[in-house]
């Protein structure tokens, strides 16, 4: 029988709803969703909690790191060395050192290659900054999800308070721009549009809205045959 699953490369700026999008995307293709930003945090919070503080020690831990996934309750949950990090990786904490740490060469080489195995099987749907452009450069669907700064910052401040944290607008949207300035200037795999991606700009889009949009453009690429 033919395979007719797709991979989708779903990237983007932080807080532009990546995650939300792919997961319903996921679930309305019946395929699997893989957060690649968990494993960048999943790195971040090893690095925190050992206190590793340059580039070197970093890379020297690489080989004792095992990044992978679990399901709780139907939610994809990253791990580390087989403990659900999941509760203590969104942090802003964590979030900058997952950029400062997703600049070393060695690190997202570690995580491309299993990043590129997940994808074998196809019938995935990745999200990152580098998924349409080096992980999947043959990805069938590539999206690039785009909304301005003040609402990505409104966004992440809300999902902050609603974790009980109590975070300065202006320092979120700081945050947010500083984030943006990082991941599209890094030397290594920057963040940038894929020539074949498709953008989308969520700014004045309801989620349901948005998902129409996206719906439409899996249904087109794949003629329905899913
Ligand atoms: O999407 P996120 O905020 O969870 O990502 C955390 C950090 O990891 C972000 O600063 C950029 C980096 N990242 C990356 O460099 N490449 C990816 N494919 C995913 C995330």
């Amino acid at each position: 029988m033919v395979n007719d699953k797709i991979i989708i490369a779903i990237d983007g700026y932080s807080s532009c709803g990546k995650s939300t999008i792919a997961k319903a995307l996921a679930r309305y293709a019946g395929y699997t969703y893989v957060d690649t930003g968990a494993m960048y945090r999943a790195i971040a919070l090893y690095t925190l909690r050992h206190s590793l503080q340059n580039d070197e020690d970093v890379i020297n831990a690489l080989p004792l790191l095992e990044i992978g996934f679990t399901h709780v309750d139907g939610a994809q949950h990253v791990t580390l060395n087989g403990e659900d990090v999941e509760p203590y990786i969104r942090t802003l904490e964590v979030g900058n050192a997952a950029s400062r740490i997703s600049q070393i060469k060695e690190v997202r080489a570690f995580l491309v290659a299993q990043q590129q195995q997940m994808g074998v099987a196809k019938g995935i749907v990745m999200d990152g900054r580098d998924i349409g452009t080096v992980v999947f450069p043959h990805a069938e669907l590539k999206l690039f999800l785009t909304a301005r700064p003040e609402v990505r910052a409104q966004r992440r401040f809300d999902e902050l308070v609603a974790k009980g944290e109590k975070p300065v607008y202006a320092e979120v949207l700081a945050d947010v721009n500083d984030r943006d300035y990082r991941d599209t200037h890094r030397a290594e795999s920057p963040l940038r549009q894929a020539e074949d991606a498709i953008v989308v700009d969520n700014s004045d889009l309801t989620p349901d809205q948005q998902m129409q949009v996206i719906i439409g453009l899996f249904e087109e690429k794949t003629n329905g045959k899913q």
